[in-house]
């Protein structure tokens, strides 16, 4: 598996992450298999929240991991605060902050993260409140990187006034169909499409131009947790052109899927989302896979785009 050194964050990290979303549907041995799958396949990067299954999947995890004797030193571990589902509310203050990383360090059974994110901003957030929990979870030894997800490039800043540590990594949505992390970059000016509409900011650009990696979050999904477009017949041109790369590089569909996101040159992570080792083999094969850019293209206009 390739690896991306993320700048100023953790070093040798592999571009597949596995996302630990979906990990309280599964028993604590088959999540002890799932992690295992994972580093056999040379994934050593894991991504968590405090709100996936509200602490399950950290406990899951947490215990899961003492079964299989790997080291906690060899693992990535990430984890996303402020997204609470508990009280309805984005949430965002130190208080917040701290009492969350806490709470997941108990569950993952770990005395520090590898990285933290702020998962979705708060509307009302104080940078100057973010700062001071980044300090003292710093200071304490408890997070050694920070960054965000689904944040805009002016709150970026915003954070980046006060907030000392570097922030190198924004979580976001990325899948072939849902694109709209890429497509105003070619659609712009244009009032036949909505695809021209700026609506994050000019994210994908700015984390470029400030190396921040992009962590692309369900790489397989259609919609917002809609479910997978692959085998959808809600989609079959695209299915068709997966289907044909996938022929031809001797791999799944689902890896296709994931190569798309990986030839980006922004050199993004893909975060699988998957809790089932076979699927997780198949998509580790896009780490092999380069797409041309015909391919990508040929891709990207079969899931419902058209040249301007
Ligand atoms: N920052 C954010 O706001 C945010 C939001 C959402 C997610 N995330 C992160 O992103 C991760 C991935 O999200 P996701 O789970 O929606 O991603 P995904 O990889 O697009 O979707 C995974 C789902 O697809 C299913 N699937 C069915 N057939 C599959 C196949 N052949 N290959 C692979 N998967 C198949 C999986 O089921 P099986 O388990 O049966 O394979 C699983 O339910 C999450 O775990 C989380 O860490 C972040």
């Amino acid at each position: 598996m390739q690896k991306v050194n993320i700048e100023q964050g953790p070093k040798n990290a592999s571009r597949i992450i596995l996302g630990c979303m979906r990990m309280p549907a599964l028993s604590v041995e088959d999540a002890a298999k799932m992690i295992e799958k994972a580093v056999e396949l040379d994934i050593n990067f894991f991504d968590h929240a405090t709100c996936y299954g509200d602490g399950e999947a950290e406990t899951r995890f947490g215990d899961a991991l003492g079964l299989t004797g790997l080291k906690r030193e060899d693992l990535i571990i990430q984890s996303k605060c402020g997204l609470r589902f508990d009280n309805q509310t984005f949430d965002w203050t130190k208080q917040n902050i701290i009492e969350s990383v806490d709470a997941s360090l108990k569950r993952l059974k770990t005395d520090y993260l590898d990285v933290l994110l702020l998962h979705r901003p708060d509307l009302l957030f104080d940078p100057e409140q973010v700062a001071e929990a980044f300090d003292e979870l710093e200071a304490t030894g408890k997070v050694r990187h920070f960054g965000v997800s689904n944040t805009l490039p002016m709150q970026m800043e915003l954070l980046k006034k006060f907030v000392k540590q570097p922030l190198k990594i924004n979580q976001l949505q990325l899948s072939i169909e849902q694109s709209q992390l890429i497509d105003q970059g070619l659609y712009m000016n244009n009032k036949t499409t909505d695809m021209s509409v700026m609506r994050d900011d000019g994210a994908l650009d700015y984390c470029r131009l400030h190396d921040i990696t992009i962590q692309a979050w369900s790489p397989l999904q259609h919609g917002m947790f809609k479910g997978m477009f692959i085998d959808n017949p809600d989609f079959p041109e695209l299915n068709e052109v997966l289907g044909d790369l996938a022929k031809q590089y001797g791999v799944t569909k689902s890896a296709i899927a994931i190569a798309w996101i990986l030839r980006h040159p922004a050199k993004m992570q893909v975060i699988a989302g998957t809790m089932n080792p076979t699927h997780l083999e198949e998509m580790a094969q896009a780490d092999g896979i380069s797409l041309t850019h015909e391919e990508w293209y040929r891709l990207y206009l079969s899931s419902g785009k058209f040249l301007p």
